[in-house]
């Protein structure tokens, strides 16, 4: 097939712009698509200077040059910062944001996978919500979205209403606190396949588009890791803080450092609250008084101590915080020594909010 104007636009629009939901065609980033012999010329037009351009232009010259092996593409894809009439992207300010009466966003964190992250994050939120805060929480986590079986709502389906020409998505309530998840959308046990840019973009949607209305404090869960996805929400979200989840255990002590640093970095200045440590000891049901330290003792307290940050609480490993995360009941709603570790919890966070 030899390439022409109108076949090349047809491919490039199988290129996602994740900021505006559009593809690069509709969105109005493609102009001048011109074909010279062998070589095919374009223009991409930001209205301002976007982060995602050398990605675009890597995607451009991956689907052109897989379909017309022999064309010469690179260095003919030109790169142009003009902002163009309202039509073709609207600005920001016009989009809905559902952040406006949100005044705190923590994010809970940890480089380290399966620490319990979701499950504090979800105690939380919980616990707050019973102390009279106004709590809503996002689940960040689009590849493996852990809350909606937490908090039993694995068929709820979030409704969308339209306010002003502006769509919004209204989050599902439950145990007093508003929910969101990509969950939500997609049916249980089905992988999700996202290309990296439209991570991004999901994300995005997802935190920005729902309806918060007015909340003391919406808490994120973050996926495991510190990754593109983190940096990204770092980036995009007006957060107020973080909350670093780990395990007393060395190995994760590692992670959740570089996780703390995510945080701490100059360019990102998010401030800590200070550390979680989860899983801290084992108490087995039969023997309420008993504490086997399973991961070794102190561990995060001496990391605490050494990022110069809070611990805020220590949560037991107890059968009954892993059962409620499969029945879909948290542990804080009910009366525990479990259910009290979060309730601290909850106490020492809200003493670090801006209310
Ligand atoms: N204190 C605890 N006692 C008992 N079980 C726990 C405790 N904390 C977490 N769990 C269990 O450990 C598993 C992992 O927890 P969770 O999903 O909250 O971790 P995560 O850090 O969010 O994981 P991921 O990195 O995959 O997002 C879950 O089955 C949860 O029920
Ligand atoms: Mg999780």
């Amino acid at each position: 097939m030899e390439p022409t104007p109108a076949t090349v636009e047809q491919l490039l629009r199988n290129i996602l712009h994740p900021a505006s939901g559009k593809d690069i065609v509709t969105a109005g980033l493609v102009e001048n698509i011109r074909v010279d012999g062998k070589k095919i010329h374009l223009r991409l037009v930001f209205p301002q200077p976007d982060p995602l351009a050398a990605q675009l232009k890597k995607e451009i010259e991956t689907i052109l040059s897989a379909t017309f092996p022999d064309a010469g593409i690179k260095g003919n894809i030109m790169e142009l910062i003009r902002d163009k009439k309202p039509a073709a992207k609207p600005p920001a300010t016009t989009e809905y944001n559902g952040l406006t009466e949100v005044k705190n966003i923590l994010a809970v964190a940890s480089g380290k996978g399966g620490v319990g992250k979701s499950t504090v994050a979800v105690n939380l939120a919980v616990a707050l919500a019973a102390m009279g805060c106004r709590v809503g929480l996002a689940d960040a986590d689009i590849y493996g979205p852990s809350v909606p079986k937490m908090i039993a709502a694995e068929n709820e389906q979030p409704l969308m209403q339209q306010s002003g020409g502006k769509e919004q998505i209204l989050p599902v309530e439950r145990y007093g606190v508003k929910w969101m998840s990509v969950g939500f959308f997609v049916p249980s046990g089905q992988p999700l396949i996202w290309r990296g840019p439209m991570t991004t973009g999901a994300l995005r949607q997802l935190v920005r588009q729902a309806a918060w209305g007015a909340l003391d404090v919406l808490l994120i869960d973050l996926p495991p890791g510190t990754g593109d996805i983190h940096l990204n929400i770092i980036h995009e979200l007006p957060l107020t803080g973080a909350i670093v989840v780990s395990t007393p255990q060395a190995l994760a002590l590692a992670d959740v450092e570089k996780g703390v640093n995510m945080f701490l970095n100059k360019n990102v200045r998010v401030n800590v609250l200070g550390i979680v440590e989860n899983m801290a000891w084992f108490t087995p049901a039969e023997l309420p008084q008993n504490r086997y330290y399973l991961f070794g003792k102190g561990g995060a307290k001496a990391l605490a101590q050494k990022m110069r940050l809070p611990l805020l609480a220590q949560i037991p490993l107890v059968q009954s915080i892993c059962d409620s995360g499969d029945s879909g009941i948290p542990v804080a709603l009910l009366d525990t020594p479990a259910s009290a570790a979060f309730r601290q919890l909850a106490s020492a966070v809200k003493a670090d909010l801006r209310i």
